[in-house]
Formats: C-alpha cells, structure tokens, sequence
C-alpha cells in the first residue's frame, strides 16, 4: 500500500485536524477553504458603519438595538458584511442566518447591547440570543436564526502588564493572535493549540492546552474576569471580588453574563519541541499500550504532551494514525515518548522546534465542513476500552462505506491522555468547576467524528449522527461493563445535546445554580440565550 506517494499534504492535514473535536475535509482544498476564510479570520477588519435608517426593521431585537444608537454596530441581512458574519461559525452545521447581528466594540457597548436586548419587544416574543465568540463550539451554541448574535470578535485586544505579569485578552481574540501578541514579551499563556480558536468559548468550558500538565486548564489560570451582567452591570470576578462567579465561571460557560476580558497568568515562553508521526493502523495496538503508559507518567513529567488520531481517509483508502508529540520547554528527544518512537512509521517523523504562536498557526483550522458529532467520552486509561473503540471505529468506516459510499466521508477518532494530577493543579489554583477531582483515575479522553465530503450530505446526516450516536453508546456500555467509565463530559468538545455541566457533580451543579440565580435572578441568560449548556435544563 503506497500510502507515502500523495499523502503528504493530506497527512499534513490530519495533523492540522488532530484536536478538534468533529474533523475536517482532508481535501486537496485546504488553501482555497483557507482563502474563503480569510475575510472571517480577520473579524472586525471592515466593520463599517451602515443602517443609520430610524424606520422599524420589524424585528424587534434589531429595532431595540438601533434605538439603544448603536446602529453603527448592528448589521442586518441587507448588510454587506451580513454573509462573512454567517461564515464566522467555524463549521458549516454551525453556520446560521440571524435577523441581525451586533458587533459590539468594547465593554460599554456590550452593557448598552444587553440591556437594549433585554428591554426588546417588553420581553415578549418568541426570538433568542447567541453569544460568539471565536465560533467554534458545536451545535446551536453561537448561531440562531430567529433572534441577533452577539459576535465579540471585535473585542481581539491582548495586552500585557509587566509588573504583574498578567495578560489581558479580549473574549473575541483568538489563540494565534494572542500569542503572537504575547510572544514580544516573551511570554505565553495556558490557551488552545489551534490558532484559530476562540478565547472566550475555550476558556467558559476549561481549556486544554500543551501545558496543561504543567498549569492546569486555562480556566485554572483566569485571575479575574470582566463581566457583564444581565441588567447591564459590568462587574469584576476573581478571588477577592465575587469569588464565587469567579470559580463558577472556570467551567459554567454562558450562564451568568458576557464575559468581555479574561485577565491570564503568564510564564515565560520556550519554544515547544514537536515531532509528528504517521504510523499504520496495523500498529494500534501497540501505540493505545505507549498512550496508556504515557498517560501513567506522575507529574515530573509535566512538559511532555501528546495527542493520537486515526483517521479513514478516502484518498487513501485506510485508516491512519497521526501521533504528536511535544515537549513545552524545547527538548528534543524526551525520552518519554520512547516507546512509541520505536513503532514504524509510514513516513520519516516530522520534527521542528517552534514558537507557541507557530505551533498553534502550523495548526491553522479547516473549518466550513459539516461534520458529525456526537461529543466526548471520558474513560478510564484503560487500554482494552481504547482497542474497543478502535474496533468501533474501523466498523463504523466499513458500514459507512457501504452505506455512504467509500469516497463519501473521513473520520476521526482521537485519544487524548487526562492524567488525574490535572484536578490537582486546578484545585491548587482555585478550584474549577469540572469536577474531576473526584475521580483519582488517569483518564483518557476520546473523541469520534465523521466528515461528509458530498454537496448532499445535509441528507446523510441524521444517518450518520445515527450510526455515530450508536457506536458511542457501544463503546460506553463495554467501558462500563469493565468499569472503566468515567463520568466527566468535557463541555468545549460536548455536543449540546449531552449534559455536560450536569456531568460535573451534585456540589458544582448546585454552585453554578446558585451563582446563576444570583447574578441573574430574572433567567435572561438562561431564557433569551438558550444556546449551549444551560443550568435549567441540568436535573
Ligand atoms: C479546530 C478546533 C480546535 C480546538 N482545539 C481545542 C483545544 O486545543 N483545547 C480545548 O480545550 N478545546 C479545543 N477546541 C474546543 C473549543 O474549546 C470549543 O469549540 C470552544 O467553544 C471554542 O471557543 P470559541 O470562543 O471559539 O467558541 P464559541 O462557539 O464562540 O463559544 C462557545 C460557547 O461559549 C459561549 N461563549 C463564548 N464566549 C462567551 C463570552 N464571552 N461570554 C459568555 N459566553 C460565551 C458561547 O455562547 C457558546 O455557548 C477546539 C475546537 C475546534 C473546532
Ligand atoms: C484584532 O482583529 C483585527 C481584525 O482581524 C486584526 O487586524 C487585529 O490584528 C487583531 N488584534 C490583535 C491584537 O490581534
Ligand atoms: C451615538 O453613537 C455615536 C457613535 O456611534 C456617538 O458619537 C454619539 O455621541 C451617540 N449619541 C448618543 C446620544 O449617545
Ligand atoms: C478584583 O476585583 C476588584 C473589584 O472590581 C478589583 O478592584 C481588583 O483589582 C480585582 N482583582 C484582580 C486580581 O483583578
Ligand atoms: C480499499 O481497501 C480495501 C481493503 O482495505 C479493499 O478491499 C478495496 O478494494 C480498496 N479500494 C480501493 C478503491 O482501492
Ligand atoms: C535526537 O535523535 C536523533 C536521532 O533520532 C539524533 O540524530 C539527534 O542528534 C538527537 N538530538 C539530540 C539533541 O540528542
């Protein structure tokens, strides 16, 4: 099997897809998707002034809003930016056409936006809020149809005091850009490896990143927060001024206000040392043994990271596994990763040693595909559920090539190590609201996603999202039944349908519950933004 001839872009694009949570097209097309985006990326770029008209639009958020004068903020579908704002929901699934969104600028106009918001129509009407930051979340998260978008992505600054070394990062700045911006100071922050991601989302729902071994979620790593509230309040939360939103938020996403500014603990920044390898399915099970004993490792061992992905990919009729490996302080050769270098690859390794903000570029999105997901699983480390998921997983490619036809899709199925010392650090920084304390296993986290290639494939979808749904459960069942299942449904790759915050455990629910009906006794957040994981909908 001549895997090497044509792959090594399309290998270069599974590595670009390795984190994510649904993937994307390994198609030939990744610089022409890329060109189509770029007028997204660069949010806020030409957000001109436009509808100054007094006359009603007939939508009453809009009018509301228009009459709050922030017209020059608001941008109804007649709008020549109304199309690039469509397309900044990173997915195509995602992607949603709102009467209209606004674009607030800075946290003053973010209050004027709520409060116009709220005072919409006396309450009434059966139309609703998203709130969007960089896009990425799945679902109906940050899109909505019948109702505005709030799209924060003009709020992008990143500064940095020296004296205390904290970052201050807008909620609309997305990861590439914020290290970039931090790297002139020679600093960096606990935040996600893709570029393009998001702050905001990532951070409301925990945030793994590269260092997360060493500095915990990037929640953990939140000194204070900026945030408006329901009725327009702008408030400070950290661990001396409303401390308890300070931690519900480490966790509780978009439930008690708008988060405008995250002010971030810094470190000093080293380049990370990453190496890529492609390795045949037929070495499975050989690599799921190396995952486990990587993921075992005690935290003396915190500035080693990794990541596994298998992947059927129709150009190559197969499933390939792409493994990366980094280490955040620059070391090459860290012998942590040993025994999974002694496994053959089907291509030489791909070696570099890279700044933060070109790690995270060199791992610059595909977005615009519609994908299929279904969501997390948490399990046990336990490597006998790992080869079942495998088994699943090359089921699941042959039944969709019967069913799809095998040029239809690509797939996805990563494995990404959750060691228990993770809750360690987050309860020594604070405490979050993940819950993962309490459980004192090391954890592995999977996540499984099928891409649809053809024009049609909105009709493939719910048999997909099916076939995927019943595959998870299997996988869940035989976890269980080996009593490795684990609780945690990590909300920033969660499909809205799962009870992720529900997942974090009775005392955190109640806490998030009590901190939403404090800072938001009327349920605005809860109501007008049902978009996401709401606490009212947690049992
Ligand atoms: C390509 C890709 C790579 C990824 N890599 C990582 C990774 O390395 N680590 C990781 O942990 N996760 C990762 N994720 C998951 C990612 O964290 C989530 O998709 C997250 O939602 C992204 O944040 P966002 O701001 O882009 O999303 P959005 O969809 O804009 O927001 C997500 C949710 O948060 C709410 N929200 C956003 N901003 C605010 C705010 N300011 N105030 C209140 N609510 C708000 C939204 O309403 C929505 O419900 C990745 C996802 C993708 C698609
Ligand atoms: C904010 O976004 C704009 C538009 O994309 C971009 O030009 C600018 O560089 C960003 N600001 C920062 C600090 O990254
Ligand atoms: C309305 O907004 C504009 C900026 O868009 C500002 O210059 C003006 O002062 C505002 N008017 C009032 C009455 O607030
Ligand atoms: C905490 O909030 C208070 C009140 O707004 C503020 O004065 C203080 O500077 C904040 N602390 C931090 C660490 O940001
Ligand atoms: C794809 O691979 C399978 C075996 O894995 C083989 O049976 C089939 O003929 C291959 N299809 C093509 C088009 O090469
Ligand atoms: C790392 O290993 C490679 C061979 O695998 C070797 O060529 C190189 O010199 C090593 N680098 C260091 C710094 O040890």
């Amino acid at each position: 099997m001549d895997i090497q001839a044509n792959s090594s872009q399309t290998i270069h694009t599974q590595f670009i897809n390795m984190i994510i949570p649904q993937f994307s097209k390994p198609s030939k097309q990744t610089t022409a998707a890329l060109a189509l985006l770029l007028p997204v990326a660069v949010q806020g770029q030409s957000f001109t002034t436009n509808h100054t008209s007094q006359t009603s639009t007939g939508f009453a958020p809009c009018d509301s809003l228009i009459a709050a004068n922030l017209s020059s903020i608001v941008h109804l579908p007649s709008s020549p930016l109304y199309s690039t704002l469509v397309a900044g929901s990173w997915a195509k699934d995602t992607q949603r056409a709102p009467w209209c969104f606004v674009t607030p600028c800075n946290t003053d106009e973010v209050s004027k936006t709520v409060v116009a918001l709220k005072d919409a129509g006396n309450g009434a009407g059966d139309w609703h809020i998203a709130i969007r930051s960089g896009g990425h979340g799945g679902g109906s998260q940050n899109s909505i149809e019948q109702g505005v978008i709030v799209d924060l992505s003009r709020m992008n600054d990143t500064t940095f005091d020296a004296q205390t070394e904290v970052a201050s990062v807008g909620s609309g700045a997305r990861w590439g850009e914020v290290y970039a911006e931090l790297e002139k100071f020679g600093v960096g922050v606990t935040g996600g490896r893709e570029a393009i991601v998001g702050v905001g989302g990532l951070i409301l729902g925990g945030g793994l990143s590269w260092y997360t071994a060493r500095e915990g979620f990037a929640c953990d790593n939140v000194v204070n927060f900026e945030v408006v509230l329901a009725n327009g309040e702008i408030v400070n939360a950290n661990a001396t001024d409303n401390s308890d939103l300070f931690r519900a938020l480490k966790g509780g996403s978009s439930n008690f206000g708008i988060v405008t500014k995250f002010d971030l603990k810094t470190f000093p920044a080293d380049k990370l040392s990453i190496d890529q390898r492609t390795i045949s399915s037929e070495h499975a099970g050989g690599l799921i043994d190396a995952i486990a004993d990587f993921t075992d490792l005690d935290q003396t061992f915190h500035d080693n990271a990794m990541i596994a992905m298998m992947m059927y990919n129709p150009q190559q009729n197969a499933t390939i596994i792409t493994v990366k490996e980094i280490n955040t302080m620059g070391k090459v050769n860290s012998t942590v990763f040993d025994a999974i270098n002694r496994i053959p690859t089907l291509a030489p390794a791909k070696k570099q040693t890279v700044t933060l903000a070109d790690s995270a570029k060199s791992a610059a999105l595909e977005a615009n595909t519609r994908n299929v997901g279904v969501g997390p699983l948490v399990i046990a480390n336990d490597p006998q559920v790992m080869r079942y998921c495998v088994e699943q997983h090359e089921k699941l490619i042959e039944d969709l090539k019967k069913v799809l036809g095998p040029n239809e899709f690509a797939t996805i199925q990563d494995f990404q190590p959750f060691p228990s010392y993770f809750a360690d650090i987050g309860v020594q920084k604070g405490g979050n609201m993940l819950g993962l304390e309490r459980s004192s296993r090391n954890k592995i986290m999977t996540i499984s996603g099928v891409i649809l290639l053809t024009p049609n494939s909105e009709k493939q979808y719910p048999q997909v999202y099916q076939r995927l749904s019943a595959m998870t459960e299997s996988i869940k069942a035989f976890a269980k039944s080996v009593g490795s299942d684990e609780e945690l449904i990590y909300l920033p790759y969660a499909n809205p349908m799962q009870d992720a915050i529900g997942s974090y455990g009775p005392a955190n629910v109640e806490h998030i519950r009590k901190v939403a009906e404090k800072f938001d006794p009327s349920g605005f957040f809860q109501h007008r933004v049902p978009g996401g994981f709401k606490i009212s909908r947690v049992n």
